[in-house]
């Protein structure tokens, strides 16, 4: 299916894609003042149900983040989350599918405060494959262009302007011949990705950034926390200094849209001979395996789509 056919909800329409447009006076074009979400649906292994992963905590962090803003959405969360299942069932997607719902400041007036501004959302999902392309260990950068700061623009919340600063450090690593950017804190601990967590294993054990390193506190990182402690694979979350991204045994980004990607080199430094690692690998096969719906035990993180 094109996606110029795909139908999109729009302030409670569904409505063709062509026909889902905002005003030129939308606060959050003007001012990036809009919370959003990336979500995946993964086909299941009989490719007849697709299954919304971890739906309910996506919609969670986008009612938590839009508090933040002090938008007000129009709709329960309970609402929201129907929206996201029936868009894709309106579309009829028989593929694995990426949902991006947003909630933003519509139209009103000129000024920086949102005053008179209506609370718009549309939720919008389109057939996807790798983010990365086909599947192969990343070759990354560390980026000149460092995190923006919780005091300043919290990475933390998922707010639309806010991804100007991964805009920046992927396209700059992208033209420099990199698959990826890392960012570091305003500190020099390493943050994380463009749009992306990450994950080091040192001795057997994952090590990723805590909370406090201006990342965006990823729902898939939580998932891999969650796999691993159920493998006996310990996890810490501590800072990282710049250094241990070129002597460590293995690392990974994960996110919706990475799922979990080996990195096979940082600043042109090979890891783990440039190849994926044995607890990467093991990670990406229980977390295929729990996507597609193939481990009773994480049966919970999955809403399907499909009567
Ligand atoms: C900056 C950033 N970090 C991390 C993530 C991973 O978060 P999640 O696993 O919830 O998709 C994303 C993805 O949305 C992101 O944009």
């Amino acid at each position: 299916m094109s996606q110029k056919e795909n139908i999109v909800l729009l302030n409670g329409k569904y409505v063709s894609w062509k026909d889902a447009r905002i005003h030129v006076s939308t606060h959050g074009l003007l001012y990036g003042s809009g919370v959003f979400e990336g979500i995946r649906g993964y086909q299941d292994r009989s490719k007849a149900q697709v299954n919304i992963f971890r739906l309910r905590e996506h919609v969670e962090r986008i009612y938590r983040n839009a508090s933040i803003l002090r938008l007000k959405p129009p709709v329960t969360a309970d609402e929201f989350s129907d929206g996201i299942v029936e868009v894709v069932r309106r579309n009829g997607f028989q593929t694995d599918v990426y949902i991006r719902p947003m909630i933003y400041f519509g139209e009103g007036g000129i000024g920086i405060k949102p005053k008179g501004h209506s609370t718009d959302y549309f939720i919008f999902a389109t057939e996807f494959g790798n983010y990365f392309g086909e599947p192969r260990p990343l070759n990354v950068c560390v980026s000149s262009w460092v995190r923006g700061t919780n005091n300043s623009m919290p990475p933390s919340a998922k707010i639309s302007g806010s991804y100007v600063n991964s805009m920046l450090a992927s396209v700059d690593a992208m033209e420099a011949g990199f698959d990826e950017a890392l960012m570091l804190t305003h500190n020099g601990y390493v943050s994380e990705g463009s749009g992306e967590n990450v994950f080091i294993v040192k001795g057997g054990k994952l090590i990723t950034p805590p909370v406090s390193a201006d990342i965006l506190e990823g729902i898939t990182r939580d998932s891999v926390m969650r796999l691993a402690a159920d493998s006996g694979i310990q996890v810490i979350e501590r800072d990282i200094s710049r250094t241990e991204l070129y002597t460590c045994d293995e690392m990974f980004l994960c996110g919706t849209a990475a799922q979990i990607t080996p990195v096979g080199s940082v600043d042109r430094r090979t890891i783990s001979n440039g190849a994926a690692g044995e607890i990467t690998s093991r990670l990406m096969r229980a977390f295929e395996s729990a996507a597609r719906g193939a481990e009773k035990r994480y049966a919970d993180w999955l809403t399907p789509v499909y009567e």
